[in-house]
């Protein structure tokens, strides 16, 4: 059997670096390789809805954000099904069973879930469905028979769910679904890449994002007033690199070539960082040269946006048909699952046959 991919993200803003180089680059090179079967890309508006109930315009306005910048990254629906979780009907029917299978006290322990509840001040008041949604994911990732999910690290604990489901799944009712595997960046700095201002996470709500969309004056302007080092305060001074947000961004975007283009007195990133470190290196000059660097990759991306941005409806039309392929794979797993758990009383010839026999008092 071959490779399936499926990986989605949620309608709640635009994305950005983090996505970027956690995700989205790697979804492009995978889609490229030719080495997967089918690939399912899901914006996942029913679980941005978990925690956005009372507020669904947000998510309807972001389906086009994120499509957008699913395309302008280079995800291309002709090798790519690009969809809308929503619309697949299955997906829901799917979590309704596989929550016979979780405990509570499982979905309490989720590390993912919890830093959530936190972050959301939920508490005492946590909606049913946003603590049931790990099992909305299981659903997305199983309904594919997705075998890779190329996901940034903070879904670690959501895949680890999903194998254990799968695993339940097919010990109750027989062997059924595939157990996934999470695909995480090869490059450490690129699981979590920090936000401009240093801390840990780049996230809309922390307002320290670089957009895919942003325009080049403003990813300047972001560039230049990054988070670096504070004890770094004369050209002269030792700098730290510990932390330090713009080598952090060097290590996960600059490639030697970039040196050779723009900064040639040095051969690679060791030779800025050894600088750098013994001091008489200005931050200024490190900055200009992550600007270059991330302008470089950011042009092409930002001119295909602009393209399809002149075709709205287009990039509606893919959706569609993206949803249309879906709800195809998805409908022959939810027969199979339904099969399996012996609720598929009219396909099921046998059944009514026996019944009848026995009532004939055969
Ligand atoms: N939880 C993911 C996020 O917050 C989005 C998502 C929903 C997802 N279903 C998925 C990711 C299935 C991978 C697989 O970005």
């Amino acid at each position: 059997m071959g490779k399936i991919i499926l990986t989605g993200d949620r309608p709640t803003g635009k994305l950005h670096l983090g996505h970027y180089v956690g995700s989205l680059k790697r979804r492009v090179e995978l889609q490229n390789s030719g080495e997967y079967e089918k690939i399912f890309i899901m914006i996942a508006d029913a679980q941005a809805l978990t925690d956005n109930a009372d507020n669904p315009e947000k998510v309807r306005q972001n389906i086009i954000e994120v499509a957008l910048d699913y395309l302008s990254v280079g995800l291309d629906p002709a090798k790519s099904h690009l969809f809308i979780q929503s619309q697949i009907t299955e997906l829901t029917e799917m979590t309704f069973y596989f929550m016979n299978l979780v405990t509570v006290s499982r979905l309490q322990r989720n590390p993912t879930v919890k830093a959530e509840i936190q972050l959301r001040n939920f508490e005492a008041s946590i909606p049913v469905g946003f603590f049931c949604y790990p099992i909305s994911q299981a659903s997305d990732i199983t309904a594919f028979r997705a075998t890779t999910v190329p996901v940034g690290e903070d879904q670690e604990p959501m895949i680890e769910q999903t194998r254990e489901i799968v695993r339940k799944f097919n010990a109750v009712y027989g062997e059924t679904l595939v157990e996934p595997e999470i695909l995480l960046p090869d490059n450490e700095v690129c699981r979590r890449l920090p936000g401009t201002d240093g801390k840990a996470k780049m996230s809309k709500s922390l307002g320290n994002c670089i957009y895919l969309s942003d325009p080049e004056k403003v990813v300047r302007e972001k560039v230049m007033s990054m988070y670096t080092d504070p004890l770094h305060i004369k050209v002269s001074d030792p700098g730290h690199l510990e932390g330090n947000t713009v080598f952090t961004y060097l290590e996960a975007f600059s490639r030697p070539e970039h040196f050779a283009e723009y900064l040639p007195e040095y051969q690679n990133l060791q030779e800025l960082k050894d600088h750098y470190t013994r001091g008489g290196l200005g931050d200024m000059k490190v900055k200009k040269f992550l600007n270059h660097v991330l302008q470089e990759e950011l042009a092409p991306i930002r001119a295909r946006r602009h393209e399809f941005e002149k075709d709205i409806p287009g990039v509606y039309r893919i959706l569609k048909e993206g949803c249309d392929a879906a709800r195809e794979v998805a409908s022959v797993t939810m027969a199979d699952m339904k099969r399996a758990m012996k609720i598929d009383y009219f396909e099921d010839e046998n059944l009514i046959a026996e019944q009848a026999k026995q009532y004939m008092g055969e």
